[in-house]
């Protein structure tokens, strides 16, 4: 019995040791800059999980939250040099040397909750689209994070209507389709890195900013914020892109254990998101802020498909704007 039972364990032992063997060790680097628990956050921690344990522990995964290693477009530039394996970036973060992905910030794209992931579950436009953004500034998009429709916020008075915006100094992403519709709205926005917005905020350099419910919650902006206003402009949609550099180094057996993790953090977030918005609202409200829908939400939404084709050019992909526009009128089919 005794036997048997060292037999058996010494056994064991040789398939853990077999299967450990399988992966190189090493340490994988992924960053957001944004904090704990944030959709960035979950699915980060999915893909920890899934490395980390399937990899049998030969691989090592350190997270880096909060911005500790840089603002967003910080973090593509260290995935493009491979200082860092993985980021979870805001679309409009990576298009400024990524001009493709223009395209899933085209204002008013988007008219359902849900057009987002029925577009980027579509394993044909999304492999194309990596491919491009891999030939533009060598990241990878392997997999997507979502959130919800980017919000405005301000901590002057209630926007209601267009001309509510006069007076304001709103801050947007880098993303030229952010600067140039809010040009179209009749503001002049101000760019500024994501991690410095909370400050600026709190400091009155700026008056408000434009983002998710979700990213209210998770940086507290109730602190610094009293007017949310409900726009339907742009849904949050976010690479988790991978450093081109390390991803085309790993052997076989890795490279496919690495997209299926990444495809897990995918999973873990778009389920977790479902459910999130409302109790984010909800959330706001608690804390004092005022949601209000806009009045001449047609006006917007005019003024703002208007400026499509100043893009056409940047993007220079007709074909993947139509495919986009074809998969998200026949709702993901
Ligand atoms: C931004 O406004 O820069 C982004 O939406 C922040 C984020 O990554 O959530």
């Amino acid at each position: 019995m005794r036997k048997r039972l060292i037999l058996g364990l010494s056994l064991a032992c040789l398939q853990l040791s077999a299967f450990a063997a399988a992966y190189k060790e090493q340490t994988v680097m992924i960053a957001t800059a944004n904090p704990a628990n944030s959709q960035h956050d979950i699915a980060i921690q999915g893909i920890k999980k899934y490395l980390e344990e399937k990899s049998g522990g030969a691989i090592t995964v350190k997270v880096f939250l909060n911005g500790t290693m840089g603002d967003e477009q910080a973090n593509v530039k260290q995935l493009r040099t491979n200082e860092l394996q993985i980021a979870t970036v805001f679309t409009g973060n990576i298009a400024p040397s990524a001009p493709i992905l223009n395209i899933l910030t085209l204002p008013y794209l988007f008219p359902d909750p849900s057009d987002a992931a029925n577009l980027l579950k579509n394993k044909d436009f999304t492999s194309k689209l990596a491919e491009i953004v891999v030939s533009q500034n060598r990241t990878r998009p392997l997999g997507w994070i979502l959130g919800g429709y980017r919000h405005i916020t301000n901590a002057k008075h209630a926007i209601t209507k267009m001309s509510d915006l006069q007076g304001l100094k709103l801050r947007v992403s880098p993303s030229v389709t952010q600067l140039e519709v809010f040009r179209a709205w009749g503001i002049e926005p101000h760019p500024m890195a994501w991690a410095e917005v909370f400050n600026a905020l709190q400091q009155g350099v700026i008056d408000g900013q434009e983002n998710p419910f979700f990213t209210i919650r998770d940086n507290k902006f109730w602190e610094v914020q009293k007017y949310v206003t409900e726009l339907h402009y742009m849904l949050w949609t976010g690479g988790i892109a991978v450093s081109e550099i390390w991803y085309q180094r790993l052997d076989p057996d890795t490279k496919a254990l690495v997209e299926e993790a990444v495809a897990s953090g995918q999973d873990t977030e778009w389920k977790w998101v479902a459910d999130q918005e409302d109790l984010c609202k909800q959330l706001a409200i608690d804390h004092g802020m005022t949601v209000n829908p806009l009045e001449d939400e047609p006006a917007w939404v005019e003024k703002a498909r208007a400026i499509w084709p100043k893009f056409y050019d940047l993007i220079g992909n007709q074909e993947m704007i139509q495919q986009a526009l074809d998969i998200i009128k026949s709702g993901g089919k």
